[in-house]
């Protein structure tokens, strides 16, 4: 069924386990991700970027919108597991409207960009739009960008626990993304991986609500290996351990958003079907390898955050 993120993230925060988040640009990423979901009886969320939605409607957010909401909703009927639709870094606001009007679940407002009381102003906008269509919402404090090379980031960049505290009682904002150290993409860390574990502890501690870790892939060995054996160059790429994200679930993290492994799973099972099927031409059948991967990435992710059985 189709459901509000709110619903299955508060579940998660008062039981302490976590849902994964997973990003979805076309229909082959959706269909292995509620097929793992399904078979492992685990509520999901399914995310798309602007991006996304952009590919989707070919540049109109509406169009782009409404195409994600309907396909969701329709197979969502179909399965017996909570599944929420959710906006992830809305920054433009005529993709936040679009994603509210079009019926989605949830929507990120990521102004984490801008100054704290100019983000603390804008998210508040969004709440009162958004929670008038029953729709709820994450966003974001500190950055994301700038904690590579291994430098752990300023004090600056990382959440500040009591900012954290005040942001969530003025905004009324549903879930919260601290930033501790992640970063997105294949390339998270030079060395070992550094995550602020304190501090997420004090936001928890300081806010009680949901929180959201981003920048989790793990990016697993297995995926980055066989894509390479099969043409790929994804030298020095790097993860987030998953201890480190049972530790994060631990003190809080609730929705766990993953993108790049999926890519690196699918574009391992394409590189791999293609290059041994040259006379392939049916792409239900040269996606199906990618789709099998992309479908081991999301049951593995729902086992270890606990979410399996949880439906
Ligand atoms: O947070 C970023 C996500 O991985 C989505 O990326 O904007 O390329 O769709 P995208
Ligand atoms: P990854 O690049 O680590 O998968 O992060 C995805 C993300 O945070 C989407 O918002
Ligand atoms: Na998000
Ligand atoms: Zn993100």
């Amino acid at each position: 069924m189709y459901v509000n993120t709110k619903e299955i993230l508060e579940k998660a925060s008062k039981n302490y386990y976590a849902v994964p988040a997973f990003n979805i640009n076309n229909l082959e990423f959706l269909i292995a991700i509620l097929q793992g979901a399904a078979e492992k009886k685990a509520p999901v969320i399914i995310e798309t970027s602007e991006g996304a939605i952009k590919y989707a409607g070919n540049g109109d957010p509406l169009r782009g919108a409404k195409f994600f909401v309907e396909t969701v909703k329709n197979y969502a009927e179909t399965l017996d597991i909570p599944i929420a639709l959710h906006l992830d870094h809305g920054k433009n606001l005529e993709y936040i409207a679009a994603a509210i009007k079009a019926g989605y679940s949830s929507v990120m407002i990521d102004a984490s960009h801008e100054v704290f009381e100019k983000n603390l102003e804008i998210t508040k906008e969004v709440v009162k739009w958004a929670h008038a269509s029953g729709v709820s919402v994450e966003a974001e404090l500190g950055q994301l960008a700038g904690i590579e090379d291994n430098v752990m980031a300023e004090e600056n960049v990382l959440v500040d626990p009591e900012q954290a505290k005040i942001f969530v009682e003025k905004t009324g904002v549903d879930f919260l993304a601290p930033a501790i150290g992640t970063s997105h993409g294949a390339f998270k860390f030079k060395g070992e991986a550094k995550l602020d574990f304190e501090r997420l502890k004090k936001v928890k501690e300081l806010t009680k609500i949901p929180l959201v870790l981003h920048g989790a892939s793990s990016v697993p060995k297995k995926f980055v290996e066989l894509a390479e054996k099969y043409g790929a160059n994804l030298g020095g790429a790097k993860g987030v351990p998953q201890e480190d994200i049972k530790e994060c679930v631990k003190l809080g993290i609730n929705k766990v958003n993953t993108d790049t492994d999926l890519r690196i799973a699918f574009l391992a099972g394409l590189r791999k079907h293609l290059l041994e099927n040259e006379k392939e031409f049916d792409p239900r059948k040269y996606f199906k390898q990618g789709m099998e991967f992309v479908k081991e990435v999301v049951m593995e992710r729902l086992e270890f955050l606990n979410a399996a059985g949880k439906a």
